[in-house]
């Protein structure tokens, strides 16, 4: 099964994504996590990369697609999801073609729906555990013991060089630009699926998890 993640910057995708690992056991592929990697390990890509995605650019479908193959061809298991990716219209293609070469099609593209507002809000407030990487939000959604990571007992955070009201406007206006186009590419093969995702964690959860049959 492949599903894909659609929607604008602190939507809600990584959040949803990581519930559909560990409970549903899917094979996450984000290329904000795989281009993250890059930077943190100071490759040459990453390098390249680096101010472009702190600054709220778009990576070039080259550099992405490179990610992405090689990714795809260490895939275990049958249950696919991408998040983030694709982003523009030259990505969708080459990934239906990635994916017929493998015997695989899209299954479902799940559209995710915030207003502009309380994007900005989830995007000002979000912070990430540094060793294992558990997304939080300030001040909704903090850990149960002030200042220790629910789920590895860090005690150190960080938050992302884009995640400021900047980069965010530029990231915002590059997903109208580029990527919402793709709702008719996905509508015409008759995969998309609208998702309410101002609503809780919790029942964006389950609108998911029941529309996939899970
Ligand atoms: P990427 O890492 O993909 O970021 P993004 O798409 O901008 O999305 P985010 O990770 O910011 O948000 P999210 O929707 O995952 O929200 P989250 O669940 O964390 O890309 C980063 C950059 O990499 C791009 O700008 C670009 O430069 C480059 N890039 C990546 N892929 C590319 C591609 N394919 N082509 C070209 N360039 C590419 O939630 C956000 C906050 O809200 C959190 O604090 C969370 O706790 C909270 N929250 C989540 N859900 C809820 C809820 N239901 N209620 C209340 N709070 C919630």
């Amino acid at each position: 099964m492949v599903v894909i993640f659609l929607g604008p910057p602190g939507c809600g995708k990584g959040t949803q994504a990581e519930s559909l690992v560990n409970n549903n056991g899917f094979v996450h592929v984000s290329t904000g996590d795989l281009l993250r990697k890059e930077i943190n390990e100071q490759t040459d890509l990453g390098c390249k990369v680096q101010a472009q995605m702190a600054s709220g650019q778009l990576v070039e479908d080259q550099t992405i697609l490179s990610l992405i193959t090689k990714k795809l061809d260490s895939l275990p298991g049958n249950k696919v999801l991408f998040d983030g990716f694709p982003r523009t219209l030259d990505q969708a293609r080459a990934l239906e073609e990635l994916l017929q070469a493998l015997g695989k099609k899209i299954d479902c593209v799940f559209d995710f729906h915030v207003d502009e507002k309380k994007l900005y809000e989830r995007i000002v407030g979000r912070f990430a555990c540094v060793k294992c990487s558990a997304v939080y939000h300030d001040p909704s959604i903090m850990p149960k013991v002030k200042g220790v990571c629910d789920y590895c007992g860090s005690h150190e955070f960080e938050k992302r060089s884009d995640d400021n009201v900047k980069s965010l406007s530029i990231r915002l206006e590059k997903f109208k630009e580029m990527t919402l186009p793709l709702r008719s590419f996905f509508e015409e093969m008759k995969v998309l699926k609208k998702i309410d995702a101002s609503k809780s964690v919790s029942q964006v959860r389950e609108e998911i998890v029941s529309s996939l049959g899970l």
